[in-house]
């Protein structure tokens, strides 16, 4: 076995987003996938889709705040495929993250090419420092 044929792989988070993408992907490039996140509706129907696209999945409700949920949640991984390989631990959410209070300053192209010519400069500059 070698790449993600066959691997087993637990993804957090799997009801949306990210994780959504990221399950719909491995099972499409034949991992066998094990969904979890709070809301058990949103992973019957992409566990459902996956299945119906030739996907092996199978879904636990899971709330990563809770650790005998986290813990029931790779039990039943390793009882339904015989272990969990790789962990994709994508829980949460970006607008409720600490970023989602930020105020962000929008900053041009010239800015960003500013910055990382300064970057360069100040490390060739430490790089004739140290040679
Ligand atoms: N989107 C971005 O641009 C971005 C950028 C950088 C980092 N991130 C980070 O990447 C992660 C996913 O982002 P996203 O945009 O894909 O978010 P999303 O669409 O809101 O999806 C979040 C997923 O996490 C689940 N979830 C929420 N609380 C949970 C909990 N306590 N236990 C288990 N699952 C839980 C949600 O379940 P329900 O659907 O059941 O609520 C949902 O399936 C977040 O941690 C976010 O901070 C996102």
């Amino acid at each position: 076995m070698s790449g993600i044929q066959d691997k087993v792989i637990a993804i957090t988070g799997a009801g949306s987003g990210i994780g959504e993408a990221t399950a719909r992907l491995l099972a499409g490039r034949g991992a066998r996938v094990m969904l979890g996140a709070p809301g058990i509706g949103r992973l019957h129907a992409l566990a459902r889709e996956i299945a119906e696209a030739g996907g092996t999945v199978h879904y636990q409700s899971l709330d990563v705040e809770r650790p005998a949920s986290v813990q029931n949640f790779i039990d039943e991984a390793q009882a339904v495929f015989g272990r969990v390989d790789v962990l994709v631990d994508d829980a949460g959410s970006a607008a409720a993250s600490a970023l989602g209070g930020l105020h962000l300053t929008v900053i041009s192209p010239e800015d960003v090419a500013r910055a990382i010519t300064g970057r360069c400069a100040s490390m060739s500059a430490a790089a004739v420092d140290t040679g």
